[in-house]
């Protein structure tokens, strides 16, 4: 199996690549693969370099964005010998610096040393048009400080404190992930690869590439349960590394489900859908899983008594996390 693109996401679903590849592209074929809600890009990545096929990926996450933009759209752009340039790179006071006492629920700007806070800064600022840098430094402060990019921890993976995080190190990581990133770059043979940045909701209205594509959606369901404060757990990613990335206070993203708002929920579902399939897609494939909310069975009934809905699959999954070590996993074929 092509070796998988993943970006310490959670809820990344790389593992399924084969198995989406079979729902997806059963007999049928598709002028584009659009996922309107990308995240970590594992399936488009496989699709795009195993089926050549032209991929189009979208999250309202900017660091997916970017993650997006290097790895499918650019590269043209002129490799930089990274570790000289990053020790030449002059510290900046900027965003990430400005949350140093910033000490809320999830420590949500991670507990760095000023001194990674000032060349993370530093480096955001002086290539803020290096798609590549930009994944690289969010790759980094999300794989070495963070919970599966879900949460900022006190210490990395191999147990450094962030506080005692040398920068070296965190130099050499970047510099990995930036080489990783050019890789997969120069293994997308299909030129006509998209990635967008936008609600989807808005990006159903706009995007004009729908003519025989499937649509894919694996959203940000909120989980049952747990998530009553109405923290979302894709705020670290769609929100906070963005700031880092942009060197810009974001407002909330109001587009995130929360639990308490239902109805938005069924609404942009049934938005997705209607609009891509008016819009000419040949299939839209949905995606949840048995921990999601709404429950699943609840999510059926309405696709089924409001779509056409021509194939459900459904697969059962081992789970590191969840408290029952299965879970279901959920494909609603649209048509
Ligand atoms: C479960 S993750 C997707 C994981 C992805 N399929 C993968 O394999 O990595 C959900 C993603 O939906 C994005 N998202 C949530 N609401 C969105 C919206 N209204 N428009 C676009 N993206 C959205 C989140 O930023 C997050 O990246």
């Amino acid at each position: 199996m092509q070796k998988a693109l993943s970006l310490s996401y959670f809820g990344a679903q790389s593992r399924f690549a084969n198995e989406i590849d079979a729902i997806v592209f059963d007999g049928q074929e598709y002028s584009r693969y659009i996922d309107l809600t990308s995240g970590g890009m594992g399936t488009p990545y496989y699709l795009c370099t195993t089926k050549k096929i032209p991929v189009t990926v979208n999250d309202i996450s900017y660091y997916s964005y970017c993650c997006g933009k290097a790895v499918f759209t650019e590269k043209e752009t002129p490799k930089v010998a990274l570790f000289d340039t990053l020790n030449a790179v002059e510290p900046v006071e900027g965003l990430l610096f400005s949350k140093r006492f910033e000490k809320n629920i999830n420590l949500r700007y991670g507990n760095w040393s000023d001194e990674i806070r000032k060349f993370v800064d530093g480096v955001v600022t002086a290539f803020s048009n290096d798609y590549f840098i930009l994944a690289a430094i969010g790759k980094t402060l999300l794989n070495e400080g963070s919970f599966r990019g879900l949460t900022f921890c006190g210490t990395s993976p191999n147990k450094i404190k962030l506080g005692d995080y040398p920068l070296f190190t965190f130099q050499k990581k970047v510099v990995g992930h930036y080489e990783n990133f050019r890789t997969l770059a120069d293994t997308i043979e299909v030129t006509n690869c998209e990635a967008c940045n936008m609600d989807a909701s808005d990006l159903v209205f706009t995007y004009d590439k729908f003519k025989d594509a499937v649509v894919y959606f694996d959203p940000a369901w909120p989980f049952a349960a747990s998530y009553a404060d109405k923290t979302n757990p894709y705020a670290i990613v769609a929100h906070d590394i963005p700031e880092i990335l942009k060197q810009q206070l974001l407002d909330p993203i109001e587009a995130l489900w929360t639990l308490d708002k239902p109805q938005k929920i069924y609404d942009d579902v049934t938005h997705w859908i209607t609009m891509a399939l008016q819009k000419g897609a040949k299939r839209v494939v949905a995606n949840t899983q048995s921990t999601n909310f709404p429950d699943p069975k609840d999510l059926e009934t309405y696709l089924r008594t409001t779509f056409n809905v021509v194939k459900v699959v459904s697969s059962d999954q081992f789970s590191g996390m969840a408290k029952s070590k299965t879970f279901t996993e959920f494909w609603y074929v649209i048509e």
